[in-house]
């Protein structure tokens, strides 16, 4: 059996910044309202002919954790793609960055598990590494939600929430065998799938049917949230999955370094924070200049992270998500 660590990382955002200030001109909102509840303060928007989409950021932070690991995009084996907010129904991204880097025919794996999509993502690039079945292994998480988002009254509560970006890692084989991925831990309560949802179109809502069947107050195709149930549930989720971490790799919230929860929102990340009783410089957020962009929010927070300085080789860095599904996991990881 082989090990695992992670040898490239990088981050790509689309250069419009779009301030509480702006969504407050296209909705009934206001910037305390949303800094009081989710702590974000702007966010970035794909704007229309900025040339970005899903996959074509997801390329961008790929090229820059190929080259940080030294790697070119032959040496990959492997592509793992999480997103919930794809350019294409069907076929998925991962395909779409294999012809953008002009890669081999390697195998790319879609992973639809919304903001716990990444920790699923680097959990199965672990494991094909530590069988000794692939060597490299590029995952993406990327999100063009501003795509999809209900900018209406009606839609408040949701779209002043989510931001576009991608983030990269590349999962390699370790060569050292000091450190690396420690463990990765996956779960899923399917009861509550409609919680956060986006219902169509899909094939219970194709896009005729969307349109002569529904009713007009019956909008499957933008996001839904319970957000009062959602929160409950991911502080619960979120605590329990890095406990079971640090439990099976014998160790305790005292030997961590760094945390990188999903973003989902401050509020929530403040309150794990708090319930863990770590202090502030082992807690990363950057959800107020990004807001939550899913898929993408662990690998640009990471990379964030690491850039700064804030993750020294032997740390202790834990991740954790929670999400629709719901869906949650954690990966530990000796940098
Ligand atoms: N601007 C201003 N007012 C808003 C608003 C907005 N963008 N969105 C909702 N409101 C209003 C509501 O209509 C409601 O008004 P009312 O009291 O007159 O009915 C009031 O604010 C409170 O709404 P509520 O939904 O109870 O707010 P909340 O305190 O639960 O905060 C969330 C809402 C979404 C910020 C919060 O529930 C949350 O963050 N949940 C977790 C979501 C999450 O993390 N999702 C991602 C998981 S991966």
């Amino acid at each position: 059996m082989y090990s695992s660590k992670i040898t490239g990382l990088g981050y790509y955002v689309p250069e419009n910044v779009v301030t509480n200030d702006d969504l407050a001109k296209l909705m009934d909102t206001n910037d305390a309202w949303i800094q009081e509840r989710t702590g974000i303060k702007e966010r970035r928007h794909i704007k229309k002919g900025d040339g970005n989409s899903t996959s074509i950021m997801g390329a961008k932070a790929s090229r820059i954790a190929l080259d940080r690991a030294e790697l070119s995009p032959d040496d990959i084996d492997m592509i793992v793609f999480a997103t919930l907010s794809p350019d294409m129904y069907f076929p998925g991204g991962g395909v779409e960055v294999q012809e953008m880097l002009g890669m081999r025919t390697v195998p790319a794996l879609d992973v639809r598990n919304q903001c716990s999509g990444f920790i699923y993502a680097i959990s199965v690039a672990d494991q094909f590494v530590k069988t000794g079945m692939y060597k490299h292994i590029l995952v993406i998480g990327s999100e063009n939600h501003s795509g999809g988002l209900d900018f209406s009254d009606r839609g408040r509560s949701v779209s002043v929430i989510f931001g576009d970006g991608a983030g990269a890692a590349i999962v390699s084989r370790n060569e050292s065998g000091e450190g690396g991925i420690l463990s990765t831990h996956l779960h899923s309560e399917g009861k509550h799938k409609d919680e956060l949802s986006l219902k169509g179109p899909s094939t219970g809502y194709w896009v005729p049917q969307i349109i002569a069947e529904n009713p007009q107050e019956d909008i499957p195709y933008y996001p839904y949230m319970n957000g009062q149930f959602v929160f409950k549930h991911a502080i619960v989720r979120f605590a329990e999955v890095i406990q079971e971490g640090l439990e099976s790799n014998d160790l305790e919230v005292g030997d961590i370094d760094m945390l990188i929860p999903h973003q989902a929102n401050l509020r929530i990340s403040q309150f794990i924070q708090h319930k863990l009783k770590l202090e502030d410089d082992k807690v990363f957020n950057n959800i107020q200049k990004y807001g939550n962009t899913t898929a993408a929010s662990i690998p640009i927070a990471l990379t964030e992270a690491w850039e700064m300085g804030k993750i020294k080789k032997g740390d202790l860095v834990v991740l954790a998500a929670f999400g629709s599904g719901f869906t949650w996991g954690s990966a530990i990881i000796r940098w």
